[in-house]
């Protein structure tokens, strides 16, 4: 739907090879080890992970079970598609509303009003717009009582302002609305707590937190302190203003909350047309902003050049004199530590520098590394991950300074890029100074150093030959092997097309997943789900999906710690959206197994188990979920609705003909017996 901000154009001029023909080979292979293009792809959809093959061709035996509790099952009936100005969830359970955009989190802000106005610091208190990812902290181990951390991804200018965003004669926008604008991005922490079976938000507690486009921050890492981020505002290169367009989310083992910068280069401008090789990449534009912030620089009431920042064409003697490097402190992950409202959030530039779509932490284990996977979502972009370079310690599970133990594990490390083979293998590459491309020169020669490598990520993973993927959205780790998962959500530029892969432009994306080898260096992968119109021709949906479970662009995903996947979708596949608005589906991947046990994708005699279990209101994408640790509540975020929400119960549309000011929000999904969610 609409995404003023979203911009996910094609941008990798390399010439790495593309995942389409490493898939395109993968299966051709299969095609010559079987006979026929339909074994190829029955093989495909009906051989797993543990059935890959290794580099002898036998097949992989299962991968461990690192826990083993009582197998669930899906307990619900899939639901059939919707298409109203409401939500949808199946018989016996109930969504509501809470903390919709605006919401008041202390007593500085005013309540929201509906005809759009309020201020600019009403907003600075109150719940931002366009909600993404989220997590749940519980307090004290509570099921009932605990932290929700929302990511605000960008905002809708039309609702946001009582009749849109306006400009002056000159084309300046407004300081007031501006930092209305800056204050509805970022993140929150809201206190809320289960209160006669509802959950509500605490109002006043000193818990709740808003982080803004100008919020202060810490910059750590590599980057620290370098030349490439020396600002007027920063000098010394330590700290900036903001974080922009959270969109998926992570956390930490540590107890400390992860959000993603993701188009966060639409923010800026820069003038000179000769862009820094890094702003080129990344997709800095030399025409416009999306909200033109930088048009109230110069407004009587402007302090620190707080406006002034997000145009960063070189004006002055030196970076220290300018905000030439003023994009150069975004891009990253923010780590945010929700139980300390004294601390700043911090930006960890050791994951790199790009479109961050989530950061994910794979399972950890005593005295191994701690690992943190991260899609970088434009067309043709990359998978990443972070290895820690200290080993993980249970005893920084509960720690008395997080972010200190975030220092020691997402400080120091190594950030590697995904290569994918065509016979189900992989090899993540090291993104070091000494790390040689394939022609035999190490990085260092091309970006000088680690922190040149990091600013300009996109640029040293092209130099090593990573593989452009179709959009990586979010990653998901099943906590009972460690698998990974990752959402594809779709590549309108792919063209090229042959008998093996018919997909071109892949518009209803897929979900790949992997196993990491225990020295993190390489993985074996396969393909989980293809999204797909259940009348496709099979050759397209190649998962066998029926009208109870088709999709289109899969994006926000997680398991919950029972190992059911839970899969939502940011529909623009228009033959889909008229079926049906965007939704949420659930599998038990453990329970799709051959008859040896093995874990198997979806395909034609287990797709029933994947089953639609949410639909959203009309225009909306359904993104970002959490849950409580008994699973017996979880929340799911609402994003840009067009006409909704009406009424507390999520679940009721507005009357015919009556149009309501819309806002994102989290729904709460419970069951109405009170029990566990989904089985
Ligand atoms: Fe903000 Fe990639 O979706
Ligand atoms: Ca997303
Ligand atoms: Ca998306
Ligand atoms: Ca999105």
């Amino acid at each position: 739907m609409s995404r003023e901000t979203g911009d996910n154009l094609q941008r990798n001029h390399s010439h790495n090879e593309p995942m389409d023909r490493v898939v395109d080979r993968y299966l051709s292979r299969r095609s010559v080890l079987r006979g026929s293009l339909g074994a190829a792809i029955a093989m495909m959809a009906g051989v797993g992970l543990s059935g890959c093959l290794d580099k002898d061709g036998r097949p992989r035996p299962p991968q461990p079970q690192l826990t083993q509790p009582d197998p669930v099952r899906l307990g619900f009936d899939s639901i059939p598609g919707s298409r109203t100005d409401a939500c949808v969830v199946p018989p016996g359970y109930s969504a509501y509303v809470l903390a919709p955009w605006g919401t008041p989190l202390n007593s500085a802000a005013r309540a929201w009003q509906a005809d759009g106005g309020n201020s600019a610091d009403d907003q600075a208190n109150a719940v931002g717009m366009h909600h993404d990812g989220m997590h749940f902290f519980p307090l004290n181990g509570s099921a009932e009582d605990g932290l929700l951390v929302v990511n605000y991804e960008y905002i809708d200018q039309k609702a946001l302002h009582p009749s849109g965003p306006t400009r002056d004669a000159e084309g300046r926008r407004p300081a007031e609305e501006v930092r209305k604008e800056i204050n509805a991005h970022g993140v929150g922490v809201l206190r809320i707590r289960k209160v006669g079976g509802r959950w509500q938000v605490m109002d006043n507690d000193p818990l709740n937190r808003r982080f803004t486009t100008a919020s202060v921050m810490e910059l750590s890492g590599p980057l620290r302190g370098s030349t490439h981020v020396q600002t007027r505002f920063s000098p010394d290169g330590t700290v900036t203003r903001g974080t922009n367009n959270n969109c998926g989310n992570g956390f930490t083992p540590w107890g400390t909350y992860l959000a993603c910068e993701e188009n966060w280069p639409n923010v800026f401008i820069n003038r000179d047309a000769s862009l820094p090789e890094d702003q080129r990449r990344i997709g800095i534009s030399t025409a416009r902003t999306s909200y033109a912030w930088e048009t109230a620089a110069g407004d009587a009431s402007e302090v620190d050049e707080e406006f002034a920042r997000f145009d960063i064409t070189p004006r002055g003697a030196s970076a220290r004199d300018d905000y030439r490097n003023e994009a150069s402190t975004y891009g990253y992950i923010v780590e945010i530590d929700p139980h300390d409202p004294t601390t700043r959030a911090v930006k960890r530039t050791a994951l790199g520098r790009f479109r961050h779509e989530g950061c994910w932490p794979g399972l950890t284990e005593a005295s191994k590394p701690v690992v943190f996977y991260s899609g970088d979502d434009a067309q043709n972009e990359y998978l990443y991950k972070f290895v820690s370079a200290a080993p993980w310690d249970p005893a920084d599970a509960n720690p008395l300074d997080r972010l200190a133990t975030g220092a020691k594990y997402m400080d120091r490390g190594t950030l590697y890029v995904a290569r994918f083979n065509d016979d189900g293998s992989g090899v993540w590459l090291s993104l070091t100074p000494d790390s040689l491309t394939p022609e035999g020169i190490p990085l260092s020669a091309l970006f000088d150093d680690l922190a040149g490598i990091l600013l300009n990520t996109r640029g040293a993973a092209d130099a090593l030959g990573a593989t452009p993927m179709d959009r990586p959205e979010w990653t998901a780790v099943n906590p009972l092997n460690g698998d990974v998962y990752l959402t594809l959500t779709n590549n309108s530029s792919r063209t090229e097309a042959n008998a093996a892969n018919p997909r071109t432009q892949n518009r209803h994306g897929h979900i790949i997943r992997w196993h990491d080898s225990a020295d993190q260096r390489s993985f074996t992968w396969d393909i989980f789900v293809f999204g797909a119109n259940a009348g496709a021709d099979p050759a397209l949906n190649r998962s066998s999906l029926t009208d109870l479970n088709q999709f289109a662009s899969p994006d926000g995903m997680a398991f919950d710690s029972r190992g059911v996947l839970w899969i939502q979708t940011d529909n623009g596949e228009k033959t889909l959206t008229d079926y049906t608005n965007d939704q949420m589906l659930a599998v038990i991947p453990a329970n799709l197994t051959d008859p040896q046990g093995r874990e198997v994708p979806v395909n034609v005699q287990n797709q029933g188990e994947l089953r639609r279990f949410f639909v959203g209101p009309n225009g909306c994408e359904v993104t970002g979920l959490a849950f409580t640790p008994d699973n017996r509540t979880m929340f799911v975020n609402i994003q840009h609705p067009g006409n909704w929400p009406y009424a507390d119960d999520a679940t009721i549309a507005a009357p015919a003909g009556t149009q309501v000011r819309p806002r994102a929000a989290t729904v709460v999904i419970q069951r109405t017996d009170g029990g566990e969610l989904a089985v």
